[in-house]
This record gives structure tokens, sequence and C-alpha cells, in this order.
């Protein structure tokens, strides 16, 4: 699984990493040539200059997220409280959402057992679908912007987490591509966000799923094991904490 997520991300960062650099080298010659026959502008030039600055940053862009991927973080697991995770994302985008004129609405679950996780990590996951979230909802009408996330624990050992919009909802037919590194629909995105997320909750011997939420958006979901259920505790003796 891990060996076939990593042979496609070889093949999707040399397109991802050509594609901004053609583009510099063709503004490059065209700049050149426009010098050379004494026909260049000094706006013009700044244009082109600018649209180098800007392939040279999606570049260094995919590079930078691509490590961040790749890197071998010393996992670093504890007891976590779900709750408290998500909480501390929220706060994190409060600003965010709110320039883009979006409310999210927690609805934590009481009495959750702990699990065993990296903070870190988890948050990463969190965040992405919660970045996911506003941006699909973001072109709706200002009244149809709803973004939820809950918590709850299930009768199987698991904390689950799921991020609820009223976005379009993503169809059937992309329902595995989406988790695909570089699989995108959006101009500025680079289709990392949720194979990072699945990479980092499968090595928590966790599962995540899109399905449908109640407004006909998307509704993203995962789930950890308790640490104290069956599951966790073989984490713990497993290596986790080792
Ligand atoms: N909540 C959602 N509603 C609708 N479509 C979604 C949602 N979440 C993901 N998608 C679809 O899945 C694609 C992949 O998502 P992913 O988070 O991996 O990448 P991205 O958001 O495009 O870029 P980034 O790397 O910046 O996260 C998105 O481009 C979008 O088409
Ligand atoms: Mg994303």
């Amino acid at each position: 699984m891990r060996v076939t997520t990593l042979g496609e991300m070889a093949t999707g960062l040399a397109h991802e990493v050509n594609q901004p650099l053609a583009a510099i080298a063709a503004y490059a010659r065209g700049a050149s040539v426009r010098i050379k026959g004494g026909k260049a502008n000094w706006d013009e030039l700044a244009e082109v200059l600018d649209r180098i600055a800007e392939d040279a940053h999606r570049a260094a862009e995919v590079v930078r997220r691509l490590r961040q991927f790749g890197k071998q973080r010393e996992t670093d697991r504890s007891a976590v409280d779900a709750n408290e995770l998500v909480q501390e994302v929220c706060r994190f985008v409060a600003a965010e959402a709110a320039h883009r004129q979006i409310v999210v609405t927690l609805k934590p679950a009481t009495g959750l057992p702990p699990v065993l996780a990296d903070p870190i990590e988890i948050q990463q996951v969190l965040l992405n679908l919660i970045l996911n979230a506003l941006d699909a909802v973001a072109p709706m009408d200002a009244t149809c912007r709803h973004v939820v996330v809950r918590t709850r624990a299930t009768a199987r050992g698991t904390v689950e987490w799921i991020v609820d919009d009223s976005g379009p909802g993503i169809s059937a037919n992309l329902k595995e591509q989406v988790f695909e590194p570089f699989f995108t629909s959006k101009e500025q995105g680079l289709g990392m966000g949720l194979a990072i997320s699945r990479s980092l909750v499968e090595s928590h011997g966790g599962r995540i799923w899109p399905r449908r939420s109640k407004w006909g958006g998307a509704s993203v979901g995962f789930s950890l094991p308790i640490m104290d259920g069956p599951q966790g505790r073989s984490l713990c003796v497993g290596g986790a904490r080792q």
C-alpha cells in the first residue's frame, strides 16, 4: 500500500514540479528574446518576472509538502482527548473562516475515551478536512455555508471525527480518487491534503472515508482505535510507544 502510494507520488511529483519549471524556462526565454530584439519594456518585464517568481514558489511548495509527507518524523504518541484536539484546530482556522464568512460549528460528544495518537499528526488531518470544507462551502450562498465538526465514540472501540459541509459534495465515482496524491479540482490546490491525511490516519491504525452530509455536501470522517480497546492495546504493545 505504502509502496504503491510512493510510486504514484514520484510520478505525480515529476509532473507537478515540471510544469512550473517548464513555464519558468518559457517566460525567461521569451523575455530574453524581447530584450535582445530591443522590444522589451519595463512593465512587461516586471510582469514576466512576477510570473517566474509565482511558478518558482509553486514548485517549492510542492517540494515542501512532499517533504512533509515523506519525512520520517519521530511520531510522538500519547493519550489524547479527541475534543481538545479539534477545539485547538477550530481556534486556529477561526480567522480564516470568518474572513470567508463561514462559521465552523463544533459539536463535541461528551465522555469520549482517550485515543493513543500523535496530536500534531491528527491535528494536521483535521486541518486538511476543515480547510477542504471551507473551500467547498465558500462559493455557496452566504446563508448556506455550513461546516460542522463532530466527535463520537462507537461501539467498535473507536473514536470518530467527522467534518460535514454544505458544499457540492464528492461524487460517488471520485470517492477513491480524492485520496490519491495530486488529485485536485482546485486551481491553487496541490491535491495532497487527503493523501497525507489517509497516510497519517492509517499509520495510527485508523480509517478515513467520504460520505454525503445531510445538506448533500461532503461528510469526511476518520476513526482511531481507543486506547483501552483491543486494537489500541495492540498498538501500544506493537511499537507505537517504542
Ligand atoms: N469537502 C469536500 N467537498 C467537495 N470536494 C472535496 C472535499 N474535500 C476534498 N474534495 C475534493 O478532493 C480533492 C482533493 O482534496 P485534497 O485535500 O487532497 O487536495 P486539495 O484540497 O485540492 O489541495 P491541498 O493539497 O491544498 O489540500 C479536492 O480538490 C476536491 O476536488
Ligand atoms: Mg485540501
